[in-house]
C-alpha cells in the first residue's frame, strides 16, 4: 500500500485536486491520502504557508502531488514551492510536454521531456541589491583583483554553476532516458559566452554523456535551442537545461502542446518527489468550478509511474487522451470562445473513458 502526501493547495487547486483524487480513486489502486493544507489556506489556520508537519508528511511518504498554491505578495512568507524544493532538496524539475490529439496547437507532433536543474544558477539567490555597502565592497574587488568595471547603478545576480550538481542532473536526465526508451539527449548552455559558469556545465555535461553510450548526445546554445523548438520541435526528445533557461524553454513547451491546462510537472530529489500542473493557483476563475484538471491529472499518471503503477498510469492517461481527442466536453482554456466545460464534467468523461476500456 502507498501513502501520498495530498496538498490541495489554493485559488484553483482544491477544485483540480479533487477531481484528480476522484480519478485516481476510480483506478481501484491501493494508494491512501494523507491530505495537508499549505499556502494562503496554512497561513490562515497555523500562521505559515507551510507547516512543519507537511514536510513530515513528505518526508515519511516520499511522495506528494500538489494543487497550485498562490505565492503571497509583501508577506514576506517563503515561496512554498521554493521551500519545497530547497528542504526536500528536489534537485530535479521534469516537465514532460507532450501533444494530445484534440489539444490546438501550431504543431502536428510534440512530444520533448524538458529537465531543468533546481538549486543552482541565477536563480541561488546570491543577489547585491543596486546601492548597498556589499555591491561597493563587491565593485572594488573586481576593480582591484580583476579589472572588471560595474556601473554605480547596478544591481547584480551571481550564477555559481558547480560540476557536482551538473553531473547530479544530467546523470539523472540519461537515466530518464535510458528508463522511457528515448534516444536523443540535448544539452542546452551558453558555454561560448558565460565560459566560467555554462562552461562547467557544457564540459561535465559531455564527461557525463561517455557513461550513457546507446543515448545519442548533442548540445546547442540556448538560443538556437528556442529557435528549433519554434520551427521543428519534433526534432528534438529530451533536453537538459540549467535552472534559468529550464524555466523559460519548459513554458515555451507548455506553449506548444496546449498551455498551461495540459501542462503536467514533476519535482524529484534523490528521495523524495512532488508531482504538480505547471500552473498556478489561477484567482480569476477559482470557485467558478470551470478549471481545467488535465494539468493534475496528467502530473498524477507521472506519479502513478514513479510508485511502479504502469497499468494504471497508461489506463489514466489513455482516458485523457480519448477526452481530449473526443472534444465532447473541452476545458475552458482549450477553446476560450466555446462554452467551458465544467471541471466536473471533465472528471466524469476521464471516469467514463476508463471505466469504457476496462
Ligand atoms: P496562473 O497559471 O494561475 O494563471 C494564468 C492564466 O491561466 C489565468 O488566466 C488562469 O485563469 C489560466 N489558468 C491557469 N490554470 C488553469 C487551469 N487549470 N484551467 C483553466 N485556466 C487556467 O498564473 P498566475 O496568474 O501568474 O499566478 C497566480 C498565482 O499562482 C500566483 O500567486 C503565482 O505565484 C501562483 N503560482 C503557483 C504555482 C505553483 O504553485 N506551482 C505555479 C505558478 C504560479
Amino acid at each position: 500500500m502507498s501513502t501520498v502526501t495530498l496538498i490541495p493547495g489554493d485559488g484553483i487547486g482544491p477544485e483540480v485536486s479533487a477531481a484528480t483524487r476522484r480519478v485516481v480513486d476510480a483506478l481501484e489502486t491501493d494508494i491512501t491520502w494523507d491530505v495537508h493544507d499549505a499556502g494562503v489556506i496554512a497561513i490562515e489556520t497555523h500562521g505559515t504557508p507551510l507547516p512543519p508537519h507537511v514536510l513530515d508528511s513528505i518526508k515519511a511518504n516520499k511522495v506528494a502531488i500538489k494543487g497550485p498554491v498562490t505565492t503571497p505578495v509583501g508577506t514576506g512568507f517563503r515561496s512554498i514551492n521554493v521551500a519545497l524544493r530547497q528542504d526536500l532538496d528536489l534537485f530535479a524539475s521534469v516537465r514532460p510536454c507532450k501533444l494530445y490529439e484534440g489539444v490546438p496547437s501550431r504543431y502536428d507532433e510534440v512530444d520533448i521531456i524538458v529537465v531543468r536543474e533546481n538549486t543552482e544558477d541565477l536563480y541561488e539567490g546570491i543577489e547585491f541589491e543596486m546601492g548597498s555597502a556589499e555591491i561597493e565592497r563587491l565593485r572594488g574587488y573586481l576593480k582591484y583583483m580583476h579589472n572588471f568595471p560595474i556601473r554605480k547603478d547596478a544591481g547584480v545576480s551571481v550564477k555559481p554553476i558547480s560540476v557536482t550538481a551538473t553531473r547530479d542532473i544530467v546523470t539523472f536526465a540519461f537515466e530518464l532516458a535510458t528508463k522511457h526508451g528515448r534516444d536523443k539527449l540535448t544539452l542546452g548552455h551558453k558555454a561560448n559566452i558565460m565560459k566560467f559558469s555554462d562552461g562547467v556545465w557544457l564540459e561535465t555535461g559531455q564527461k557525463t554523456s561517455t557513461d550513457y553510450p546507446d543515448v545519442e548526445f548533442d548540445e546547442m546554445q540556448v538560443d538556437e535551442m528556442a529557435m528549433y523548438l519554434a520551427w521543428i520541435p519534433r526534432d528534438l526528445d529530451i533536453v537538459v537545461l540549467p535552472n534559468l533557461y529550464g524555466d523559460i524553454i519548459s513554458d515555451l513547451c507548455a506553449g506548444l502542446v496546449g498551455g498551461l491546462g495540459v501542462a503536467p510537472g514533476m519535482n524529484l530529489g534523490k528521495e523524495h518527489a512532488v508531482f504538480e500542473p505547471t500552473h498556478g493557483s489561477a484567482p480569476d476563475i477559482a470557485g467558478l468550478g470551470i478549471a481545467n484538471p488535465i494539468a493534475m491529472m496528467l502530473s498524477a499518471t507521472l506519479m502513478l509511474r514513479h510508485l511502479g503503477l504502469d497499468e494504471e498510469a497508461g489506463r489514466l492517461e489513455e482516458a485523457i487522451a480519448h477526452v481530449l481527442k473526443e472534444r465532447k466536453v473541452v476545458p475552458a482554456d482549450l477553446h476560450p470562445d466555446g462554452e467551458p466545460a465544467t471541471t466536473e464534467a471533465i472528471t466524469n468523461a476521464v471516469i467514463d473513458a476508463f471505466n469504457a476500456d476496462s
